[in-house]
């Protein structure tokens, strides 16, 4: 009897009625956890003498874990993009295949990211708070002005992939100047209305900066205190890719002392838990890690997760390896 597939955590029904179907065909059970995180403990005894895991971004994979789940492991499907969750030199180590899920996420990740742009600039959170707050008010012509990203605003992309390059065409629509930079592309080269440049320069000339790389070690807090400091007096910071990319100390500095006119987050360095410093910071709008959280999306996240498990199972090559 083949060992089962493990699934950590509810997917949409549609990725559930998906995974069942793959189980079925492969004659496999599926074994599946709650809709909220499982603890490590549950994680292991989900894992153990598993075949294959359908595993999110909320759980962590080291080596103590793979080796806890038994050498029959040999497939672990990351319902993200992402992957920093997952020690890929353990599970090289161990012999399992690990997986993402690239490109599905792209329209979804790039949309929110705009919202948050636009919440953040015209200051959508804020009147929504104000009218809330069942205060008097009254429309007046200095009432809470924020950016025009339409009258030649600049959007700066930091990594200009997959969905840096779908906020690129969102912000192209919406007239603005969009620059970026890219492992790929030389400094000073247009493509597809985007002028490539370096850090530096990108940082000196965006109203909106939005980060799009991901969490590595290279890249842990690239917008530190000296990033921030040389951004542009009154831009916006905005962040959709991982918590950990941001300083946020640094970030509640430079919006309390009004370098930065505002931010918008999706992701935290603590997360779940968010610093209570950003709670109080001036200008900023959060939203819980929902960049990419499209019914659409979600669907087609999960679906290709448990298509890399029956590919791997099946014998054959996974469709969207990582490491
Ligand atoms: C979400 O953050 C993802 O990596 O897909």
């Amino acid at each position: 009897m083949p060992g089962p597939i493990y699934l950590s955590r509810l997917l949409t029904d549609r990725a559930m009625a998906h995974l069942e179907a793959a189980g079925r065909s492969a004659g496999r059970t599926v074994r599946v956890g709650r809709e909220a995180p499982p603890s490590r403990e549950e994680l292991a005894a989900g894992l153990a003498g598993a075949d294959a895991a359908v595993l999110t971004l909320t759980e962590r994979v080291d080596a103590d874990l793979l080796a806890a789940a038994g050498p029959q492991l040999r497939v672990v499907a990351n319902v993200a993009v992402g992957f920093d969750n997952i020690d890929l030199a353990a599970a090289r180590a161990a012999g399992v295949v690990v997986t993402n899920t690239p490109g599905v996420l792209d329209r979804a990740s790039a949309d929110h990211t705009f919202a948050l742009i636009l919440a953040v600039t015209r200051r959508i959170a804020e009147g929504d708070r104000l009218i809330r707050g069942r205060e008097p008010w009254v429309w007046g012509p200095r009432m809470l002005v924020g950016l025009d990203v339409s009258a030649g605003a600049t959007l700066g992309i930091l990594g200009y992939g997959r969905i840096g390059s779908a906020v690129a065409r969102r912000a192209l629509a919406f007239d603005m100047r969009v620059l970026a930079t890219s492992r790929r592309a030389t400094p000073g080269t247009t493509a597809d209305g985007v002028t490539f440049v370096d850090t530096e320069t990108l940082l000196a000339e965006s109203d909106v900066v939005s980060v799009h790389t991901p969490l590595t070690p290279q890249t842990r807090h690239l917008i530190d205190a000296a990033a921030l400091a040389a951004m542009k007096p009154g831009a916006y910071l905005i962040n959709t890719a991982r918590g950990g990319v941001v300083d946020e100390e640094a970030l509640v500095a430079a919006l309390r002392d009004g370098h930065l006119r505002g931010a918008a987050l999706d992701v935290f360095e603590g997360e779940p838990a968010v610093n209570p410093a950003l709670l109080d910071a001036p200008g900023l709008v959060l939203t819980p890690h929902t960049a990419s959280a499209g019914e659409a999306t979600r669907d087609a996240m999960g679906i290709l997760a448990v298509d890399n498990v029956a590919a791997v199972l099946a014998g054959n090559p996974p469709l969207t390896p990582v490491g």
